[in-house]
Parts: C-alpha cells; sequence; structure tokens
C-alpha cells in the first residue's frame, strides 16, 4: 500500500509535510533530496530501532542521491539527557569532512529520538534543517507535529529544548509491527485524547476498530495516524507556540502528569497515567454537566477496550505515592503549566469538544482522584 494521505501542516513559511502509508521508509529518500541541498544526511537513531531500521532507511537516501552517516545513541528515555545530546552534537561536529549549514539530519526513532535529534538540529551550527522518521505510535500521532524538540533536566522533564518545525515527516506504519506491545498502547491513549477534545467519528473508530489496533495491523493503524496527525496539525497550526487552544492537548495531562511524577518517572507509563488523567477529567465534566453520565462511561469503556487503566487498581504494580489525592494536588499546583498556583483543566465540553477551566475546585479533585480509587 503506497502513500495513504498526506496532511500539511499550516505554519506559513515553515509548513510541511506529513506523508503516512504502509511500506514507505522508501518515501524517506525522495522527501529528504528536496530538503538538502548539498546531498547529505546523517541519521539519528537510537541502539534498538538502528538494527531494525537504519539499513532501508539509508538506502532510500543513498538512492535519492545523498550520502549517508548515522549515528545512534542507548534507547530510553534516562538518555535524553544534556550528557547524551553533548555526545551525539559532538560526534556529528567530529563527522569528516565536517559538517556545514546545508546537512540535513534525519531523526529515526521514537519520541526520545525525535526530541533529542530535533534539539541537536535546532542547536548545531545554530540550526540544521531536520526531518522526523517515526517509529513508535507515540511519536506519530503527538511528537512527530509541532516543532517540541527538548531534552530532560535534572529539574524536569523536556525543560532545555527549542521550537524547531521540520521540513517533512515520513511515518511508515508497518514498522509498529516490531513495537512491544505496550508502547503500542502507550500511544493510543493519545489518540483517544484527540478524539475527546476534536472529534467524536475518531472516538467511533477506535471503538469499532479497537481489536484490529491492539494487533497493529498496519492499514487500520495507517488510517488512525492520519486521522491523529490531522487533528494534531489543525491544533498546531492555529496557536504554534502553545498561547491558547494548543493548550487543549494537555487535556488528561494535568492529572496524568502528577501521577507520573508521584510515581516516579519510568515506573508509570505516560499513556497508562494520561488514561488515568483523563478518566479524572471526566468526572469532573461529567459532575459540571459537560458531559452526560453515559459520555462519561464510553470514554472509560474505550480506554478499557485498548487495554488502558480506567482506575489506580488497574496498574497493581502503581506505587502508593502515585495515588495519594494531597500529594498528587501538591505536584499540580508546581506544574509548569499552572499559572501562579491555579490548577488548570482541560475538560471536554461535548464529545468532541475541549475548552480549558481554571476554576476547578481543590474538593472537584479530590473527588475526581477519590472516583480512581473506588
Ligand atoms: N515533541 C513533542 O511534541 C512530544 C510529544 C509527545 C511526547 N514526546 C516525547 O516522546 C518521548 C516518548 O516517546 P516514545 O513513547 O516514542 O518512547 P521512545 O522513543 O523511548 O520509544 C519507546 C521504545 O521503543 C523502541 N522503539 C522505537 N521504535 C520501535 C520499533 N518500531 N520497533 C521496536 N522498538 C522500537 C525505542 O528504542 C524505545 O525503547 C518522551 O520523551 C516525550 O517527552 C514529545
Amino acid at each position: 500500500m503506497p502513500i495513504v494521505e498526506t496532511i500539511v501542516v499550516e505554519l506559513a513559511d515553515r509548513s510541511y509535510e506529513v506523508q503516512v502509508g504502509v511500506g514507505v521508509l522508501a518515501e524517506v529518500g525522495p522527501a529528504a533530496a528536496e530538503v538538502a541541498p548539498a546531498g547529505r544526511a546523517v541519521i539519528i537513531t537510537d541502539s534498538n530501532v538502528r538494527p531494525l531500521y537504519a539499513e532501508p532507511v539509508s538506502r532510500s537516501l543513498v538512492s535519492a542521491g545523498l550520502r549517508v552517516e548515522v549515528l545512534d545513541f542507548p534507547a530510553g528515555e534516562e538518555h535524553k539527557d544534556l550528557a547524551t545530546y553533548g555526545d551525539v552534537i559532538n560526534r556529528l561536529l567530529g563527522l569528516s569532512p565536517p559538517i556545514d549549514r546545508a546537512t540535513l539530519i534525519v531523526a529515526l526513532g521514537g519520541g526520545v529520538v525525535g526530541d533529542l535529534a530535533g534539539f541537536v538540529a535546532a542547536t548545531a551550527l545554530r540550526g540544521l534543517e531536520f526531518i522526523i522518521v517515526p517509529t513508535t505510535l507515540l511519536a506519530d500521532v503527538d511528537a512527530s507535529v509541532g516543532g517540541k524538540t527538548a531534552v530532560d533536566a535534572p529539574a524536569g522533564k523536556n525543560l532545555i529544548g527549542a521550537f524547531h518545525q521540520p521540513r517533512a515527516v515520513v511515518i511508515d506504519a508497518a514498522v509498529l509491527k516490531t513495537l512491544p506491545p505496550a508502547e503500542l498502547i502507550n500511544g493510543l491513549a493519545e489518540c483517544v485524547k484527540h478524539a475527546v477534545i476534536r472529534d467524536r467519528s475518531l472516538l467511533d473508530f477506535i471503538e469499532r476498530q479497537a481489536p484490529a489496533l491492539l494487533s497493529a495491523e498496519a492499514e487500520m493503524l495507517a488510517k488512525l495516524i492520519a486521522r491523529n496527525v490531522a487533528i494534531k496539525a489543525a491544533v498546531v497550526a492555529g496557536d504554534e507556540r502553545e498561547a491558547g487552544e494548543r493548550a487543549h492537548l494537555n487535556f488528561g495531562h494535568t492529572l496524568g502528569h502528577a501521577i507520573e511524577a508521584a510515581g516516579g518517572y519510568g515506573r508509570v507509563r505516560h499513556g497508562q497515567a494520561v488514561a488515568l488523567g483523563m478518566v479524572a477529567a471526566c468526572r469532573i465534566a461529567a459532575g459540571r454537566g459537560l458531559i452526560t453520565a453515559d459520555e462519561e462511561r464510553r470514554v472509560r469503556e474505550v480506554l478499557s477496550a485498548l487495554s488502558l487503566p480506567v482506575r489506580f487498581a488497574d496498574l497493581p504494580d502503581l506505587p502508593a505515592e502515585a495515588c495519594e489525592p494531597g500529594r498528587l494536588r501538591e505536584i499540580m499546583a508546581h506544574d509548569k503549566k499552572a499559572r501562579g498556583g491555579v490548577v488548570r483543566f482541560v475538560l471536554p465540553v461535548g464529545l468532541g469538544r475541549a475548552a480549558i477551566f481554571d476554576d476547578v475546585t481543590g474538593q472537584e479533585v479530590l473527588s475526581a482522584i477519590e472516583a480512581l480509587s473506588g
């Protein structure tokens, strides 16, 4: 199956195309050749993805007439840090002959690679062009659109970074067949998020196709990815720097981030924490009459059908600190997206729409967290 869909991320002179298909790694070369006038590309990838996909991507780049080098770093969020960034950028600058401003970076991997390689591209020689070839569902539907690049700091995740838009994104849903199932499920949480805040019919699709999606059927995943990229692209195009509407993408993340932080990063998966955060936000929304009890139940059922948690008890290994309401409220008040200690919640307003609320009371939050314990 060739390209299923091409979605344009509309950002004036920084607009770019996201191509989505099945078995389309061969399209990386032509996409790269258009934006690499000097004919040189450096693939940055991680130690898991390199043996799986660096070779077909290199072949495609070489066929398109590019000289190709590959740099990798150890897989895992713990390596999305300044030390690894320093190591990768120094190896990039040490290549012979030296790279120049016309060298293209190709970020090949999940969100960790996209963020780190993107930040390398944003900063090496004051900025190189880059393209993204995402290989996890999370990177496909979330990290590859929007131009946020970053590494983690001891003070918190993603605190050192830059906005730097890629010149193109090529998504091959077939590469998700090698992804561990838990990583696939992680990405599905963000798809439910997009559906709840923007597209009720996407929720119908996910509901109907849950078994096919969970078994990584490439064509179904490609359709899912295309719809999610279109949603994220529209939101980002309307608000590139997160001054307003882009904050809707934080649905489920206010409490989700707190659960991740309280449980210890790496011990709770992001998608699982966000799923619990979405359940809690829907509880608050239902309590305010913004969605019906049926709609609240429907979101929980879709999450369960995707093997995502809807109660703390669904995660037996969750540390007790991650469920402690007082601790969670304290973390939320210090979140980098809280304004002056006011916790802002994105709540669904009917399914398929959302709005930002900064008047959610401590009692509403507490009741929603308690509902997760029930
Ligand atoms: N920039 C953004 O807008 C944005 C948005 C969301 C998330 N993120 C970032 O993304 C990161 C998480 O990304 P992630 O969930 O993709 O994790 P990840 O990049 O760590 O990938 C998960 C694991 O899967 C492996 N892997 C990747 N592709 C594979 C494949 N096709 N087959 C087999 N194994 C494969 C990786 O090596 C890794 O071990 C976080 O650091 C987060 O902050 C960024």
